[in-house]
């Protein structure tokens, strides 16, 4: 009777565990703090690719931060504008830093603060001209679309005449303030991340809101001074350090 009721705790726990756990590891080299992982039970959900790589929707993700996350973007003739929705979650999208390349646009449009034209050459990127067009029109002019509104990267294909998305530059992703030097990165897009709010941080995490997509309320935490940790009550909160 003692054997089976044990058995019985085995199984409920075992399964208990299973169901509640967060796969937080990728291959031997990728390994996540909350909120991010790879499995079902997971707040932030990444995909974990076959060949051990991270990815969000069908890019690779290079990096995530205690704020950010940078996915590979890599220019492309014959992407189309929509493909934007990859990067809009329930729990991330596109900060107002990424600078949008776009084609084929019946009006052009630059609103970024960088010259779409200053940095073709240094993009030194294929163009996307076929090389039986021999006419010498503006069919590869490039435009560039930012946005300052997060939840607006939805918007690029209605706001826009445009319909190839090409790729995207990166403006002053270094924070370092005393830097006047204007940085510019190509080919990568940054997502802002936040898990839905009430605020849940830690006694000595301050809230960080969030105004997130479809006016719900999101958040982050962040350890105080002196603290150290990923802030989250859910997610092993602070220490002293
Ligand atoms: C967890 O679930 C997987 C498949 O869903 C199963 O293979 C594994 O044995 C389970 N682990 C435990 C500890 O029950
Ligand atoms: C993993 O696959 C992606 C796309 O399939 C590729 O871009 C990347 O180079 C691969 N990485 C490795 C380490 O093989
Ligand atoms: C360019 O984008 C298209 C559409 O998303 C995709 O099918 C194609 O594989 C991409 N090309 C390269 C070289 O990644
Ligand atoms: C660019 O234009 C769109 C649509 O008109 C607008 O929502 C966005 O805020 C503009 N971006 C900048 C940097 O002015
Ligand atoms: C941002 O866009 C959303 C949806 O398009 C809209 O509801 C909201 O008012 C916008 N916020 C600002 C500050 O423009
Ligand atoms: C460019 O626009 C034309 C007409 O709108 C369309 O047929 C073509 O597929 C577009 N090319 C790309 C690369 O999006
Ligand atoms: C930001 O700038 C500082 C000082 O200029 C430099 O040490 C650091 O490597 C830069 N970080 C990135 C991500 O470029």
């Amino acid at each position: 009777m003692i054997v089976l009721t044990f058995f019985t705790l085995y199984f409920f726990l075992a399964h208990a565990q299973n169901s509640t756990s967060c796969q937080r590891s990728c291959g031997n080299n990728v390994n996540l703090q909350y909120p991010f992982g790879f499995s079902h039970s997971c707040k932030i959900r990444l995909h974990c690719h076959e060949n051990k790589t991270m990815k969000i929707g069908e890019f690779e993700v290079k990096q995530v931060s205690s704020d950010n996350i940078l996915l590979h973007f890599p220019a492309n003739c014959s992407r189309h504008v929509d493909e934007t929705h990859q990067f809009i979650g329930s729990n991330y999208a596109p900060t107002p830093r990424n600078n949008f390349l776009i084609k084929n646009c019946t009006q052009p449009v630059n609103n970024c603060s960088i010259q779409a034209e200053s940095f073709q050459d240094r993009l030194s990127l294929k163009t996307c001209k076929s090389k039986d067009d021999g006419d010498d029109d503006d069919d590869d002019d490039v435009s560039c679309y930012s946005e300052k509104n997060t939840s607006g990267v939805n918007e690029l294909q209605r706001r826009t005449t445009c319909s190839s998305l090409f790729t995207s530059i990166l403006i002053n992703l270094n924070k370092s303030v005393d830097s006047v030097v204007l940085a510019l990165e190509f080919e990568l897009v940054e997502l802002e991340w936040w898990l839905q709010g009430p605020c849940k941080c830690a006694k000595d995490a301050k809230c960080v809101n969030v105004s997130v997509v479809g006016g719900n309320k999101g958040f982050r935490c962040q350890c105080k001074a002196g603290f150290q940790g990923n802030g989250f009550r859910d997610g092993g909160g602070c220490r002293r350090g």
